[in-house]
Parts: structure tokens; C-alpha cells; sequence
């Protein structure tokens, strides 16, 4: 239960000495497993089969079904399943066009398969890839674009696709934040070579560690398979090389037994969006997250991007002084790829949106877990700060 005070207009800020909105914090995130979670990875130990198996292969039917997807594996993490569909997808030396504004893992995979990422600017309101500069950057060279479903919201899944069919490109999207996003009434799972997901410990899918493949080639499906275990097609027969990519049944039954659950939490996610649209659309120089035409977000997180003219402190004082009034906020991200060390020989100086956005957004707590009191208190603490700090 959150104590919240009552603090009119015009009161102080916390930060500045104030009484707070709340005196306890906004939970950010939800990730307790409940009983039922619980009693499946302990079932799995008690019957001793700890490897990839009946609970994987369940896991990879319900979750493909529920993706729009015909082919589904499962893999160790979410950085595997992008190595998996990029070695089998393309070739070193390719070139690769890639988001600029994404999690490192969708580039930083390009470069471990000796790939040249080149990078592709974001759209600025929705804070997907920009299918336009994307159309600008494909060289002769070129041979895939790996898109991220960024946020939990799709990308211009048709622009990106006829623009691959123009020029013969594989298409991977990387969905590590959007599991059961859907573009124009389908799973994103029907779209493009392959779908990569992480059921990383936060995603909204959470397994700890845990990753999924989705494609609808059988063929594709076949090498990937191969890929993820030694390239082995009978016992100590190996047909290529390949890697120990695989999950476990620990794991597995953790998913499947979230799962039951995910489609409603997903509406808990999107119904927290609306009322957090509602509230930005009151308050000038917060902006909210725009979605793709024809898509339909999932809400991984919920990013709100400042206009730094309209107030007189900078984005990370602005989310210093909402975590004394009781919400806590995140960065995704605070440096755009191009300038990650690790990236930085690959920048041409050409992704202008997503160095902006760097600057200027900030995500707010968004989960099932989110009552009515934790709702309100971000949105007197987003007009409270926003009040304070006007230019
Ligand atoms: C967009 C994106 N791609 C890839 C990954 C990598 O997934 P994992 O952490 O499961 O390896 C993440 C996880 O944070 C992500 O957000």
C-alpha cells in the first residue's frame, strides 16, 4: 500500500525538500514468479529431466501458435537466437542494415558473424528503424536488414519488407521486447525471415535466461535446429558445425507456465499506456510514444520523449526529481549505437534522430503489477515536475 500525500500545485519538489507524491516508490517492473510458476520448474527437477525436452518442445508450439509463427525454437538467451538466425541467414562480409537506436545485442551479433552493420537512423516519434534511410543506405553489399521491434512496438513491417523484395535482402526482426506484438491483426511472427525473442529475467516473457527463434521455412527451421546443437543429426553425427545454444527444461516449464498468463498481462500493459497517453496528452514538452500504423504495441517499456526547449533542466534532472516524488524511471538508451565504443568504427555520423533521442527520453514503470494509487501518483508527480521545471 503507497502513502501518498497530498501535495497541491505549486508545493515544493521533493528534490528540492518538498514533501513527495508518494513516499514509497512506483514498483518499475514486476517479476515474482507465483506458486504455479514455482511448482512447474519444480516438477521438472523432480522428474530428473533437466535438458532441452517435453517442456521446450511445449514452450516452442504455444508460444510459435501464439506468435503467428509455423517454426519456433528455443535457445539459451535472446543474444543466441540473433546468432542463430544470422549465421544462417548471412555471410561474412555482407552488409547488414541496422537500427541505430536498438539494445546492443541486434549489431554487436552483426559484428561477431564478421558482418558490417551499417547504420540506419530512427523514426522520431515512434523510435523505429526509418524504412526511408534504410532505403537510402543499401549499398550493392547489402544482404539483410535486422529491424527491432523496439519498446514492444513494430516497425513498418510492409516498408521494410517491400524494400527487401526490391533488392533480394533477408529480413531478421529482433522481438527480445515485443512478444505478442501483432501488424495489421497478425502475430509478428509471420513476417520476414526469422523473429528472434529473449525471455530474459525483465522481458515480458520472463525465464531468466531464455531465448526463442520463430521462422516459417522449414528449411530455415531445420538449420537453425542444427545450428543451435553441434550440427548434430544423429547421435555423435555432426553435420556442420555449430554451438550449445540450447535451453533447458527448468526453463522451459517457467515459460510455459507464465505464458498462461502473458496475453492478459498484456492487456494490463496496454491499458497502463492509455491512461499514461492520456496524462502526456496534458502536459506540453512530454511526449507520448507513437505506434506504427497497422501495429499493435506491447508496451515492453513505455518511453516518453522530452522537448528540452519547454523546460529549463535536463532530461536526467527532470527524472532525478520524479524519483523523490516516488516514480523511478530508466534510460533506453542512454547512447545511441553508433556511438558505443565497441560500435564506434562503423559510425558515419549520419543517425542525427537517434543521437537526439539519447538525450531525451526516459521510460515510466509499466507492468500488470500497477494499481490505480501507483497510477496516480505518476501522474501528479509527472505534472508536479513538469510544473516546477517550465522554462
Ligand atoms: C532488443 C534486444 N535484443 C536482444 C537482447 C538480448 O537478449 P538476451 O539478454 O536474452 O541475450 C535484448 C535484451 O535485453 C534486447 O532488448
Amino acid at each position: 500500500m503507497t502513502t501518498r500525500t497530498i501535495a497541491p500545485p505549486g508545493t515544493a519538489l521533493a528534490v528540492e525538500g518538498g514533501t513527495p507524491v508518494s513516499r514509497s516508490a512506483v514498483p518499475f517492473m514486476s517479476t515474482a514468479l507465483t506458486p504455479a510458476d514455482i511448482d512447474a520448474a519444480t516438477a521438472v527437477l523432480r522428474s530428473g529431466m533437466l535438458r532441452q525436452a517435453a517442456r521446450c518442445e511445449e514452450l516452442e508450439k504455444r508460444f510459435g501458435a501464439m506468435s503467428g509463427a509455423a517454426h519456433a525454437l528455443t535457445c539459451a538467451n535472446g543474444t543466441c537466437a540473433l546468432q542463430l538466425a544470422y549465421e544462417a541467414l548471412f555471410e561474412p562480409g555482407d552488409e547488414v542494415l541496422v537500427p541505430a537506436w536498438s539494445y546492443i545485442a541486434t549489431v554487436s551479433m552483426v559484428v561477431a558473424r564478421g558482418a558490417v552493420p551499417v547504420f540506419v537512423d530512427a523514426l522520431p516519434d515512434t523510435f523505429q528503424i526509418d524504412p526511408a534511410d534504410a532505403a537510402r543506405k543499401v549499398t550493392p553489399r547489402a544482404r539483410a536488414i535486422a529491424a527491432t521491434h523496439l519498446y514492444g512496438g513494430p516497425v513498418d513491417i510492409d516498408a521494410l519488407q517491400a524494400l527487401a523484395g526490391r533488392h533480394g535482402l533477408k529480413v531478421i526482426y529482433d522481438a527480445a521486447q515485443a512478444h505478442l506484438a501483432t501488424y495489421k491483426g497478425k502475430g509478428i511472427g509471420a513476417f520476414g525471415d526469422a523473429v528472434t525473442y529473449s525471455f530474459y529475467a525483465t522481458k515480458n516473457l520472463a525465464t531468466g535466461e531464455g531465448g526463442m527463434v520463430t521462422v516459417n521455412d522449414p528449411a530455415l527451421a531445420r538449420t537453425i535446429g542444427l545450428l543451435r546443437s553441434h550440427g548434430e543429426t544423429d547421435k555423435y553425427l555432426h553435420e556442420r558445425v555449430g554451438y550449445n545454444y540450447r535451453m533447458n527444461d527448468i526453463t522451459a516449464a517457467i515459460g510455459c507456465s507464465r505464458l498462461d498468463r502473458l496475453a492478459a498481462q498484456t492487456d494490463a500493459r496496454r491499458a497502463v499506456a492509455r491512461r499514461y497517453d492520456a496524462v502526456l496528452g496534458g502536459i506540453d514538452g512530454l511526449e507520448a510514444p507513437a505506434t506504427t500504423p497497422g501495429g499493435e504495441a506491447v508496451y515492453h517499456l513505455y518511453v516518453v520523449k522530452m522537448d528540452l526547449k519547454k523546460f529549463r533542466r535536463t532530461r536526467d534532472e527532470f527524472c532525478a526529481a520524479l524519483k523523490a516524488e516516488g516514480v523511478p524511471t530508466a534510460i533506453h538508451y542512454p547512447r545511441a549505437l553508433p556511438r558505443q565504443p565497441a560500435l564506434a568504427r562503423f559510425d558515419k555520423n549520419d543517425t542525427p534522430v537517434s543521437l537526439d533521442l539519447s538525450t531525451r527520453v526516459f521510460a515510466l514503470p509499466i507492468h500488470h503489477d500497477l494499481s490505480e494509487d501507483h497510477l496516480r501518483t505518476v501522474g501528479e508527480a509527472l505534472k508536479k515536475v513538469a510544473g516546477a521545471y517550465r522554462a
